[in-house]
């Protein structure tokens, strides 16, 4: 899948599979993105948040080093919410840590502030414990920073990541720049239809994270994957895979392993049979109110997804 990609909204070209980096730890990151890119992977997704984006810059390094060039690459970084309000430094301080002079794509991580002048850079906590969060913030302002970002050239594209229909609905109408992408949870066991289909209609790219359902891959075991992936005799991370390429949105594998980072280039074709039955495993979840979201920090504000009120 390493050669495939889908247009964005700017008239570049996104891969249709990306190296996840998320829980990716030190001593381990540099050599998967060094690897993942020297075997053809074309998309690398980091954050400030998490904590190692030096690293993946080593890997970056490495690769570039080997011959790959900095344009084939299509790197992604996203401001943490204690930057929502100093969007450019945190901009800069993942361009720093990265190696890089751009990136091609910035996204707003989560649509809330937390306390910029908190005790500590990330998870800024109150005295009793609570999450220190700026609770009466509009998201929307982060926005307007994120437009100046993209006008400075720092970053060729922006987006946004975590934003439900609610959210989409409040900052379209005052958008300049419409988001190039919307990076959400999505996978069978949560497909955010709704959310899959406003993005569609207003040309917004959607990039899928935690296929697997994130750390240990608990959907491997799903019955629907498990029936699909023995019919085709393929894995079921193939099959969880594919499924993004039949729903025409980029998708976000994490590993850390050589083996599975080859593995996960690999996709088939689904029929209708597969998606019907991927369809119905997801209506039936939704009826049941079993939709699975497995990425969903804490911070007690209601970001308007329907199976999280
Ligand atoms: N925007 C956001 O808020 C947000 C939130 C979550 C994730 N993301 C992005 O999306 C990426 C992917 O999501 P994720 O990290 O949550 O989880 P994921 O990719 O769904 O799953 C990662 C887990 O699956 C394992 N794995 C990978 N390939 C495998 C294979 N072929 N066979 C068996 N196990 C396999 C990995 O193990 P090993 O690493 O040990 O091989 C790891 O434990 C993240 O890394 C991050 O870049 C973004």
């Amino acid at each position: 899948m390493t050669d495939r990609t889908f247009p964005l909204n700017t008239g570049a070209k996104i891969p249709a599979l990306g190296l996840g980096t998320w829980q990716s730890a030190p001593g381990e990151v540099a050599a998967a993105v060094e690897y993942a890119v020297t075997s053809g992977y074309r998309l690398i997704d980091g954050a400030y948040c998490y904590g190692n984006e030096e690293e993946v810059g080593q890997g970056l390094k490495a690769a570039f080093a080997k011959g790959i060039k900095r344009e084939d690459v299509f790197v992604v970084s996203k401001v943490w919410a204690t930057y929502n309000t100093r969007v450019e430094l945190g901009l800069e301080k993942s361009l720093k840590s990265l190696g890089l002079d751009y990136v091609d794509l910035f996204l707003v991580h989560w649509p809330l502030l937390m306390n910029p002048n908190g005790d500590d850079d990330r998870f800024p906590k109150l005295p009793n414990g609570e999450r220190d969060i700026i609770r009466d913030y509009d998201h929307r302002e982060t926005w307007t920073q994120m437009e100046a970002v993209f006008a400075t050239g720092k970053t060729k594209a922006i987006g946004v990541s975590n934003y439900s229909e609610k959210f989409l609905n409040e900052l379209l109408p005052v958008a300049k720049i419409v988001p190039a992408v919307n990076q959400i949870e999505n996978h069978p066991a949560l497909p955010q239809q709704e959310i899959v289909d406003l993005c569609r209609e207003k040309g917004i790219h959607i990039m899928a994270y935690s296929p697997f359902g994130s750390t240990g891959g608990p959907l491997f075991t799903a019955e629907p994957i498990v029936a699909i992936a023995a019919k085709h005799s393929v894995s079921p991370a193939t099959i969880l895979l594919s499924y993004h390429l039949a729903r025409g949105t980029t998708v976000l594998a994490k590993s850390v392993t050589a083996s599975r980072i080859e593995e996960n280039k690999k996709v088939v074709d689904l029929d209708a049979e597969d998606l019907d039955k991927l369809n119905a495993y997801s209506t039936k979840l939704e009826k049941e109110g079993k939709l699975q979201r497995f990425v969903y920090p804490p911070f007690g504000v209601n970001f308007g997804f329907p199976d999280k009120q």
